[in-house]
This record gives C-alpha cells, sequence and structure tokens, in this order.
C-alpha cells in the first residue's frame, strides 16, 4: 500500500474551522438550510422532503428526479445527456475518487492541472500510479500552457485531470485552451477529469465572452469525464451529494462496478433535498442569490486587496468562491502557516495557509474563500486590515 499523504487542506479545516470568529477559508457559498431552500423555490407548497416515504436503498445509481434534473441542465446547452449517462455519489470528493479507483492502474501515467485540491493527484498516487502536475502560474494569470502539457505526455498517460474553475486561484481554463486540451487528448486517446464543483459561479466573466468555458461533458469528446456537487455552488454541503457525467457508456458502467464496491446508493433524503434544489423551481433563484453574493463580496475582498496592495498581491478570480493571495514585507514573501496562525489567534480570521495546502512553492501565498456571509466577509476583512497594518512585522518570512 502506497503511503498516504496527510490531506493539508482538510485537516487544516478540521483543526480550525469550527472555532474560528471569521471563516473565510470557507469554499462554499453561504450554506442554507432546508427551510431558507424552500424560501428561494417559485412552488412554496411543495416540501423539499418528502417523510412518509420508505427509506430503502432507493434507486441504486441515483434517483430518477435527481438524474434529470442534472441532465436537464447539462442539455441546456448543446446535445442532451441522457440522464442513464449519470451516477450520483456522496459529494464530488468521492466522485473523484471513484473515477480515479475505476480507470487508475498501477503503471499509469496521470497528468494534473495544479495547484488544485489536493485528493486530485494524491488518490491516483495511492492507485499506483505516477503523476506529473501541469503547473499554472501567476505570471500567466494562472493559466497553464498547452507545450507544458505536450511535453509531460508519455506513452502511458491515461488521464489528464483538470479542475475548472480553480481551487485555490479561481482562475478558469477558458473555452478555446480546453479546445486545445481536447484535442491533445483525443490525439493520444487520454481521458479527461474535469473536476467542475465551482461550476456555474461565474462573478466576473459573461456568459456571452467568446472564452467562457462550457462543462467539458458539453464539449463533444465521449471520453470527457465531469464531477459536480451540491456543496458549493448550491451551498447545500451538508446533505453530501455530488455526481460524475461522462458521455461514454462504457466509461460510466466501469465507474458503476467500482462505485458497487463502495456505496450502495446516495442517501435517499438527501438526494430528495439535491432535486428540489436543481428543480427548474428553485435552481434559478438559489444560482442567484450565489452569484449576487460573489459579485458582492468580490468586490469587498478586491477593497481589502487595494488598501493593503504595499503587502499583498493577486490575480484577481473570474470564477469560483476562493482567491490565491500573496503577502509579503519589504518585497520578500511571508511565511503563510506563521500569517495564518497568527491572523487566527490575535483576530479570530481563518484564511488557509497556501504554502501548507497546496504545494511548497506557493510561499506567501493564502487562499481566501470569500463567498460566505456578507456581513461576517466584511467584518472579517476589516479585522485583516488592522493586522495587517499592525502585526505584519512580527511575521516570519518564507525561507
Ligand atoms: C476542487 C474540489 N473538488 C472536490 C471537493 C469536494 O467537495 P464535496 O463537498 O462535493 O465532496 C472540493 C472541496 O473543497 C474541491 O475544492
Amino acid at each position: 500500500m502506497v503511503k498516504i499523504q496527510t490531506f493539508a487542506v482538510e485537516s487544516w479545516m478540521d483543526k480550525y474551522e469550527n472555532d474560528c470568529k471569521y471563516n473565510i477559508a470557507e469554499t462554499c457559498c453561504a450554506s442554507i438550510s432546508i427551510d431558507q431552500l424552500q424560501e428561494l423555490s417559485e412552488d412554496k407548497d411543495r416540501t423539499a422532503l418528502n417523510t412518509s416515504k420508505a427509506l430503502t436503498y432507493g434507486a441504486i445509481r441515483g434517483s430518477d428526479a435527481l438524474r434529470s434534473n442534472l441532465a436537464r441542465l447539462y442539455s441546456a446547452k448543446g446535445t442532451p445527456l441522457p440522464q442513464d449517462n449519470i451516477l450520483t455519489t456522496t459529494g464530488a470528493i468521492q466522485a473523484n475518487y471513484l473515477v480515479a479507483y475505476a480507470l487508475v492502474n498501477p503503471g499509469d501515467h496521470v497528468i494534473c492541472h495544479y495547484p488544485t485540491y489536493q485528493s486530485l493527484y494524491e488518490v491516483p498516487k495511492q492507485l499506483g500510479a505516477s503523476v506529473d502536475l501541469w503547473h499554472a502560474k501567476p505570471e500567466d494569470n494562472w493559466m497553464p500552457s498547452i507545450d507544458d502539457l505536450k511535453s509531460l505526455i508519455k506513452p502511458t498517460t491515461t488521464l489528464l485531470i483538470i479542475n475548472n474553475p480553480n481551487n485555490p486561484t479561481g482562475a478558469i481554463l477558458k473555452r478555446p485552451l480546453l479546445q486545445q486540451i481536447i484535442d491533445i487528448a483525443a490525439e493520444h486517446n487520454i481521458t479527461i477529469l474535469s473536476d467542475e464543483v465551482y461550476r456555474p459561479i461565474f462573478h466576473s466573466i459573461n456568459p456571452l465572452d467568446s472564452g467562457f468555458p462550457p462543462s467539458l461533458v458539453s464539449m463533444g469528446y465521449p471520453k470527457a469525464i465531469v464531477t459536480g456537487s451540491m456543496s458549493k455552488a448550491y451551498s447545500l454541503a451538508g446533505i453530501r451529494v455530488g455526481w460524475i457525467a461522462c458521455r461514454d457508456s462504457t466509461i460510466i458502467e466501469k465507474i458503476a462496478e467500482a462505485r458497487h464496491y463502495t456505496m450502495i446508493s446516495v442517501s435517499q433524503l438527501d438526494e430528495q433535498v439535491a432535486a428540489y434544489a436543481l428543480h427548474q423551481n428553485t435552481v434559478h433563484g438559489l444560482l442567484a442569490r450565489n452569484i449576487q453574493l460573489a459579485k458582492a463580496n468580490l468586490a469587498l475582498l478586491e477593497r481589502f486587496v487595494l488598501k493593503n496592495d504595499d503587502a499583498c498581491e493577486w490575480v484577481k478570480p473570474l470564477a469560483g468562491t476562493t482567491a490565491f493571495v500573496k503577502f509579503h514585507r519589504d518585497g520578500k514573501a511571508v511565511d503563510s502557516v506563521d500569517f495564518c496562525k497568527q491572523l487566527l489567534e490575535k483576530t479570530g480570521v481563518l484564511f488557509v495557509p497556501g504554502s501548507e495546502c497546496f504545494g511548497e512553492e506557493f510561499k506567501g501565498y493564502v487562499r481566501i474563500g470569500f463567498v460566505n456571509h456578507t456581513e461576517k466577509i466584511k467584518e472579517g476583512l476589516d479585522a485583516a486590515t488592522k493586522f495587517v497594518r499592525r502585526e505584519l512585522d512580527d511575521v516570519k518570512l518564507a525561507e
């Protein structure tokens, strides 16, 4: 068995998120209750939960109600996606795990977009693959280069993993780049997994922009697998519902076989709430609330970055719920762990240290999750400004 590395970001959140005063590390759009979800619906007479239904395992691959709503959303702009091409899972974390568990063999070579959520590159390693990271750099607005991708491909490359929109940078791989990625993958018969949990929180790019990225499953490449979730864009992390979609039924069948060994089915209660949230009577209200929240809070974060521009810099995010901000003193990167620990201790504000949770090279970086409740973000960022002004001199510099 390969050594299982600490999942650094999850372990940071586990340690600190329940005791902080201002959670500005959270990646979910401010979470809601079932009552609030029903308030957002246009159909106030229908409830999200049918409590009289017997709690059998339910539909093994996911309820018709949930999968048909997902199929409708994926079919909105292009070739319809049949609901049989979708499997539900316990969150996107399990969706990503299952894709790797079903498709990655020892000796395979996997390429993963970087920086990103650690499980995307750790799990293929645990399964015996060798993994190369496809680096996105701040000087290129976090856009990885196609030439770099070409140079990473080997005869044994079977899977390319991307995260679009990206955690932690909030950058997007735009449509023309996605097309180039597909062309290269097709040439080498490589499957692509696109983790799209932050779709469709596009706060700073217009859907009419020619670069606006479609879901990878809508771009005509059958070997494109996408994963998604109710946690981030839909404010319902507590129901633990995610999914896998792919146009190639052979791939879906292979993943379904692996899925039987890990979960049987998703909780019926959770799927009912997810189906209600994605129903056309509710989904538009829910997304309008969250995209508005992202825009309003991003304006506060932009003001914070401008106010503190002698101590920090960023590439402004275009989508998702996170921004990756670099703090420095006299031109030298701060130690991001010391920065985050002192900030938490002195102000109650929780950020995520980039060098610990996304890779050692991200010295000075912190991940800020800005789509929590506006009042909390505002108060937290004000407290963080005071900290930067008064305490930055006491923070260690990165080595
Ligand atoms: C890129 C990415 N994928 C997957 C997940 C897991 O999300 P879920 O709550 O759907 O399991 C996260 C959570 O932070 C994430 O950032």
